[in-house]
């Protein structure tokens, strides 16, 4: 195929500001994986059925093939590498590594993006919300329920955390990372 005259782009993944030139039909997914080097974003069907490719743009969870780079100029990018702080994982990467929600892992990355979209909107989902809000991504290892455990235990685990905040706030104590008062 012919090469198409490059475009510049500029975008932040993870905290990190990043300037490329890409062809125009660059999807987000490729250039995530084969430009930026960051393949945890999976591709799973390339049609945007399977969700696998799902990552936080400008806040919003999105298929990124279906997007291309180019429509991404100034966006602001979470990728399942960014979502822990260092050495400690994300809430929802401990719940679903704890309730096991994952058996090859190939959607996970996909799937924990769409559940931490979900819990910044609705801190408590209801089983029915969380199948609603995972219903664009699908597995084909585990069934769907030990993921939707994880989710729910996850949820709980950052209600606590935010109301050990509020509380140590409240009694004019610092709290620490954990929610803990020091
Ligand atoms: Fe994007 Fe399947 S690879 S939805
Ligand atoms: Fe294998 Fe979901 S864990 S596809």
């Amino acid at each position: 195929m012919e090469a198409l005259p490059k475009k510049k782009v500029a975008v932040k993944i993870n905290g990190v500001e990043q300037t490329r030139a890409v062809e125009p039909r660059l999807l987000l997914v490729d250039f995530l994986r084969d430009v930026a080097g960051l393949t945890g974003t999976h591709v799973g069907c390339d049609t945007s059925i399977c969700g696998a490719c799902t990552v936080i743009l400008n806040g919003t969870a999105v298929k990124s093939c279906t997007v291309l780079t180019v429509q991404a100029d100034g966006a602001d990018i979470l990728t399942i590498e960014g979502l822990a702080q260092g050495e400690k994982l994300h809430p929802l990467q401990e719940a679903f590594w704890e309730c096991h929600g994952l058996q090859c892992g190939f959607c996970t990355p996909g799937m924990i993006l769409s559940a931490y979209q979900l819990l910044k909107r609705n801190p408590q989902p209801t089983e029915a919300e969380i199948r609603h809000a995972l219903d664009g991504n699908l597995c084909r290892c585990t069934g769907y329920q030990h993921i939707v455990d994880a989710v729910r235990m996850a949820a709980k685990r950052m209600k606590r955390k935010a109301n050990g905040k509020k509380k140590a706030i409240g009694s004019g104590q610092k709290a620490g990372p954990e929610g803990r008062r020091r």
